[in-house]
């Protein structure tokens, strides 16, 4: 399989690191904090550890990280904490569903409304315009810091700077730009952002959270034990234990906190300019493809390594299909979670094909591409 689906999970993962993690898994597989034996508190301090090294990646020293499943998770659980009877939120049309369908359940449920604010033609949301849509009721800004559908970098410290100035908390969903870009939260202005561990931090499924300026009032949306207060009905006022009813995901908190290390060595940071180098070769090559509508096409530093196109004479699926089936080319055809992005570049529900680079794909998988469409239009004229 030539693998050019990174933006919906990395593969491979660096096994190495895995490998580690697993190991230390079997030695300390405690439940961290719940008990006083030297292996839970082992484990507890390994994850206490991962939680800083987290928060340090993402430049937000001294926030705290809250672990979950993943981005999905960790949006649910800040949208809900935050959002308050009567409140109005600002979003993008370039959002996840991650975050789109639970502004709609709150103002289904009557809880609140909501703006989405478009992108310009060039795919960037304009600092402006997010101004223009904030209100007086206006309890939160949610936006996607890199867009898994055009692969652009949205301009978060100037919209921070806004955000900052209308005091209103900024929450940045990282999933596609979390260990390509540099975050920088504190610098920035973010006061809460939402990770998942399995694209470019390339650990495993499962894993993910948030990391928040504890200044933020979350209330928690799930219940149970967490190893403190027990005699008490009431959940944990404390960070993080208030937003983590029940065990955490220990291998899942290893693995990434390996992965972190590993994405700061020297050979990581190779193999992310080998990428971005890949990148501009696959957007260059699909510009010189007659019949490739490429949306937003851009390289370098305020993107991430994906591409999405449409194919004439192919609708997206049919054309995923064939390059799964003839040519062993994984990319991904559809609307990406992302309706209202394709909406807006008149994709309709068919939406687009979907190209995405990682750390471990090679000039044989651009090429391979290259030419497989290249023969899908030639078979089409
Ligand atoms: C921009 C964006 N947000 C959120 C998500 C959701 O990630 P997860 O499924 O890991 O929760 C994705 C995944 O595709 C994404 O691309």
């Amino acid at each position: 399989m030539i693998y050019l689906d990174n933006a919906a999970t990395s593969f491979p993962k660096p096994q190495r690191c895995h490998e580690q993690a697993l190991s230390e898994y079997f030695q300390i597989s405690a439940s961290p904090g719940r008990g006083g034996y030297d292996a839970a508190v082992l484990a507890q301090e390994r994850v206490r550890a991962v939680r800083e090294q987290v928060a340090a990646f993402f430049g937000g020293e001294g926030f705290v990280t809250c672990f979950g499943y993943n981005a999905t998770d960790a949006l649910n659980t800040l949208l809900q904490g935050l959002v308050k009877p009567g409140g109005h939120v600002v979003s993008t049309r370039l959002e996840h569903n991650s975050v789109l369908r639970p502004l709609h359940h709150l103002r289904e449920a009557g809880v609140c409304t909501y703006d989405l604010v478009p992108c310009n033609r060039l795919g960037l949301v304009e600092p402006e315009a997010v101004a223009r849509a904030i209100r007086p009721a206006t309890e939160l800004v949610v936006l996607n810091h890199a867009s898994n559908v055009l692969g652009t970098v949205q301009p978060a410290a100037e919209i921070g700077a806004v955000c900052q100035e209308r005091g209103v908390p900024l929450i940045l969903d990282v999933s596609q730009s979390a260990g390509v870009t540099p975050i920088r939260m504190r610098q920035w202005g973010v006061a809460g952002l939402a990770f998942t561990g399995h694209k470019s931090l390339l650990g495993p499924t499962g894993i993910g959270g948030l990391v928040l300026d504890p200044a933020l009032e979350v209330r928690p949306s799930r219940f149970g034990g967490t190893g403190l207060d027990s005699a008490s009905p009431l959940p944990s006022r404390e960070y993080p234990e208030r937003l983590e009813a029940g065990t955490v995901n220990l291998l899942g908190i290893l693995m990434l906190g390996r992965c972190l290390d590993y994405l700061q060595t020297p050979e990581a940071q190779e193999a992310g300019r080998r990428e971005a180098t890949l990148h501009r070769r696959l957007v260059e090559g699909l510009q010189d493809l007659a019949g490739v509508t490429l949306h937003c096409p851009g390289h370098g530093p305020q993107r991430v390594p994906l591409v999405s196109f449409n194919l004439a004479g192919w609708s997206p699926g049919d054309a995923g299909m064939v390059l799964d089936g003839d040519y062993g080319i994984a990319v991904r055809a559809g609307l990406h979670c992302a309706p209202l992005a394709h909406e807006d570049l008149g994709n309709g529900d068919a939406g687009a094909i979907r190209a995405s680079l990682g750390r471990y794909s090679t000039g044989e998988d651009v090429e391979a591409l290259l030419s497989a469409l290249a023969e899908m239009l030639g078979a089409k004229s």
